[in-house]
């Protein structure tokens, strides 16, 4: 029987999950530890894979690493200068002024962004537009398959946007090429929903590889970081509560401890700006929890902005400070975590199938 032109196209509603609606900004903190007050360290390069510590790590960390040292994840690889700042960011990370030669607030601005995987595929994202400040922690929500990963991927170019602009703090992300690309990829720090370590490789490595954007091929390979990024690194694996860990193997962490890894390497890049996605959603909901805690703490101490990607709307409720909702690749949303009521999630999880 011929369906009827009517019956072709129906309106659909997916009821958004039921959340109580909770107060805003309440994330628990992980365990805060104080750092011993010197390793030891002198000026200079730090040979990682054969030497210790004078502050008495135990086991070193070179024994029981196996493999090569791959290119971390959320910092492309590239040659460093000879002597190793800290962070060698230079102009382009100068916020743009007005016509009245007033500084823009915001660190990330996206203007139009759109994408379609292929010439011929269809438009993943539609034009998308928003401002992150520099004390905001976004969370993207919607439905499976609206485009938040897209979105996030498209921001450090991951994924190559067909349209628009990607401004982080002044530097328009999207006209750039080579090593300039690289150079402001170092500033968005990433943290995966499979944490994207290495499995054979320890703690400390892990979390140094954060740093691989900054010190080149030559010495990553030979597992050689600066004394000051050693340094950084302990302090990071304290403070996300894995200070008795940075020996282990990432294999024998659990999947909470292994994402309190991926929070410190992204860390470790000294990022601008943080991309987060589903970060929760290969844990269970404790853990979930104090992960989300651990990224708001460690986000708001190091001043850097977020925006993650979330499935679960409660999760995204309590720790964010702003939400963005997305549906089938438009933007149905934008605004504080507080103006979030039923009705908004009624419009974003809302979707047309044919
Ligand atoms: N590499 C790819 N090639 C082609 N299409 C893709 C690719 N990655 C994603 N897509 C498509 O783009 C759309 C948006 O996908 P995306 O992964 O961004 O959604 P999402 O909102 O993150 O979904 P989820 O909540 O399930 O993670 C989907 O239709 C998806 O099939
Ligand atoms: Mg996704």
């Amino acid at each position: 029987m011929a369906e009827t032109p009517s019956a072709a196209v129906r309106s659909v509603r997916f009821e958004p999950p039921a959340i109580d609606m909770p107060e805003t900004g309440t994330g628990s903190a992980g365990d805060e530890r104080t750092l011993p007050g010197s390793f030891g360290l002198s000026d200079g390069f730090q040979d990682v894979g054969r030497r210790r510590l004078a502050g008495g790590l135990a086991g070193g960390w070179g024994g029981r690493r196996s493999g090569s040292i791959p290119g971390g994840p959320s910092a492309p690889v590239e040659e460093g200068p000879a002597s190793l700042p800290e962070c060698s960011l230079k102009a382009d990370s100068q916020p743009e002024k007005d016509q009245k030669g007033v500084a823009h607030m915001a660190t990330l601005e996206v203007r139009e962004l759109k994408n379609r995987y292929s010439r011929t595929g269809p438009e993943v994202l539609k034009g998308i537009s928003f401002n992150v400040e520099a004390d905001d922690f976004f969370a993207i929500i919607g439905p499976s398959g609206a485009g938040k990963s897209t979105l996030i991927r498209c921001i450090n170019r991951l994924v190559e946007p067909s349209g628009g602009d990607v401004i982080l703090n002044g530097a328009n992300i999207t006209r750039m090429g080579g090593r300039e690309l690289r150079r402001a990829r170092r500033n968005m720090g990433m943290i995966f929903q499979e944490f994207n370590l290495v499995e054979r490789m320890s703690v400390m490595d892990n979390v140094l590889s954060g740093r691989l954007g900054y010190v080149g091929n030559f010495r990553s390979l030979l597992r050689m970081y600066p004394k000051s990024d050693v340094q950084k690194a302990l302090e990071l694996l304290e403070r996300v509560g894995l200070g008795e860990f940075v020996d282990n193997r990432a294999d024998e962490l659990s999947g909470g401890q292994r994402q309190r890894v991926g929070i410190a390497r992204a860390l470790m890049q000294n990022p601008k700006l943080l991309l987060v996605d589903e970060p929760t959603s290969s844990l269970d909901p404790k853990i979930a929890r104090e992960v989300m805690g651990m990224i708001k703490k460690m986000s708001e101490e190091a001043g850097v902005p977020v925006l993650c990607n979330i499935h679960d709307v409660q999760l995204a409720l309590e720790f964010a400070s702003k939400v963005i909702g997305l549906q089938d690749g438009i933007k149905k949303f934008e605004g504080p975590t507080g103006d979030v009521d039923k009705s908004t999630l009624d419009e974003i999880y809302a979707m047309e199938v044919l």
